[in-house]
């Protein structure tokens, strides 16, 4: 439905652009936007904003650049608009969340403002809008509404994401999260296992459950009062037949309890790899940032998982330069990051974000500081990392095909346990299959592998 087709709007399609930003839980939601879009609505997705009908930003608010950059899309998007004036622009996520009305009165070429616990609305949001000539906003908090709105993937691949839970009650003096996307909400136990069992189904090997803190899990049982928690569920899915490998994330080192510990012991389904932000490796600093927890616990933790599953791999987030983080604070996280030794992470600089506690204490460094914290910290990471690749070479790794290799047509491409991108030769294997493979080449951003015909 371009332009002139504007009056057969229902019986036509509709080309749709989407652009997300941030996070995962981002990515997730845009899958489902599209998904939920494709269920009421004849749709295309387009790669050029140009050739859209629709066009949705879906927005991160949890650092200053993110949002900085919603605003000068939006700005280029207003020159479409003026071109094509039915052209239907939604702003999703947590800017949404977070801005509401502001976003109508800053950019009031905008149709339609969601959040992300809003996102099953975007359907009839826009046929409001349509309807009303008025634009529509919905960035309320319903619950768990969300998820029982949600149609089934479009399967493309053996992996997928399962949302088990929304928010996070945290409340780390820097983070917007529980602002935007509310307090923690889990699904209910029976709907996570059926949604899993209907992927697996389909033909879906791996999942990876997703929320802010996974493993604050607390999933009502049935109608009883009973709650299972991630342990619980991770017990359950991994008797799911089909499913062959689970991942999740993100979780917290405040929620790691000893019936995970045992789940990386009696679940080999589980992957031995996993992601548990850090933050900082300075008691001082953690505990302004209210993480709850001291550099000496999350060792601690780290070395409990790997008793229960040595060779564990670990990957984190950091911040650096939090307002009062001195050079000794940060050589703290050096010597955490050096005793523990990670996978790729991730890190920023720490980004003030409005309405949070943090925002409010005297910032002692300049960028040019934290600049140069930012890049020793890559530094070794980048360093522990790369030994990791290194220390693959010649072992026999257990890989999911996911697809054909991106620059050779003739070869298939999959993913190590720890994420590691795996191409190589093979003529009998599928897509989904679980195949044992030699590495025999580390590149700098994938392995080189040969299939263990003798497994
Ligand atoms: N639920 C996750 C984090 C979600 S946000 C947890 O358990 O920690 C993802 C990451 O963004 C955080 O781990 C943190 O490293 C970073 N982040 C959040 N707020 C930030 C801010 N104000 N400035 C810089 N980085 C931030
Ligand atoms: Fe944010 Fe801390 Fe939750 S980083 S998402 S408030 S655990």
């Amino acid at each position: 439905m371009h332009k002139k087709d504007s009056e057969n709007k229902n019986i036509n399609k509709y080309n749709v652009y989407i652009k997300t930003f941030g996070c995962q839980m981002n990515e997730y939601d845009s899958e489902k936007i599209i998904d939920i879009l494709g269920t009421k609505k004849q749709i295309e997705i387009v790669k050029q904003a140009e050739k859209a009908d629709i066009i949705i930003l879906n927005t991160c608010s949890i650092r200053e650049k993110a949002q900085e950059k919603v605003f000068s899309d939006l700005g280029r998007i207003k020159e479409i608009k003026e071109e094509n004036p039915n052209l239907i622009i939604g702003v999703g996520g947590c800017v949404a969340s977070q801005e509401g009305h502001e976003i109508i009165k800053r950019a009031p070429y905008v149709d339609i403002v969601f959040g992300p616990q809003t996102i099953h609305k975007v359907s009839s949001l826009i046929d409001s809008r349509i309807l009303n000539n008025k634009p529509q906003i919905d960035i309320s908090f319903p619950e768990i509404e969300k998820f029982d709105s949600i149609p089934l993937p479009k399967i493309t691949k053996p992996t997928a994401f399962v949302s088990i839970m929304e928010g996070c009650s945290k409340y780390c003096s820097f983070c917007v999260v529980p602002y935007t996307r509310g307090t923690e909400v889990s699904r209910p136990f029976e709907d996570v296992l059926l949604e899993i069992a209907d992927l697996a189904n389909n033909g879906i090997k791996e999942i990876t459950l997703l929320g802010q803190n996974v493993n604050a899990y607390r999933g009502v049982i049935g109608q009883s009062k009973e709650i299972a928690d991630l342990a619980m569920l991770l017990e359950y899915i991994h008797e799911i037949p089909g499913i062959e490998r689970i991942r999740y994330t993100t979780s917290h080192p405040r929620e790691m309890t000893k019936r995970i510990y045992d789940a990386y012991v009696n679940l080999p389904k589980l992957v031995s790899f996993l992601h548990l932000p850090v933050q900082s490796g300075s008691d001082k600093i953690l505990s302004a940032m209210k993480r709850g927890y001291s550099s000496i616990e999350y060792k601690s933790i780290i070395r409990n998982l790997r008793t229960a599953r040595p060779g564990l791999k670990v990957s984190s987030d950091f911040i650096v330069g939090f307002p009062g983080e001195t050079e000794d604070d940060f050589k703290k996280t050096l010597a955490l990051i050096e005793d523990v030794g990670f996978d790729t992470s991730f890190s920023f600089i720490y980004s003030p974000r409005p309405g949070t506690p943090a925002a409010n204490i005297p910032d002692i460094n300049s960028h040019e500081i934290k600049l140069q914290r930012l890049q020793r910290l890559q530094s070794l990471i980048n360093d522990q990392a790369k030994n990791i690749s290194q220390s693959m070479l010649h072992s026999t790794q257990r890989i999911l095909i996911e697809g054909v290799s991106k620059n050779n047509a003739n070869e298939l491409m999959g993913r190590t346990e720890n994420n590691r991108v795996v191409n190589f030769a093979c003529n009998n294997s599928n897509i989904g299959d679980l195949v044992d493979i030699k590495i025999t080449q580390i590149n700098s951003n994938t392995l080189r592998g040969e299939i263990n015909y003798a497994q």
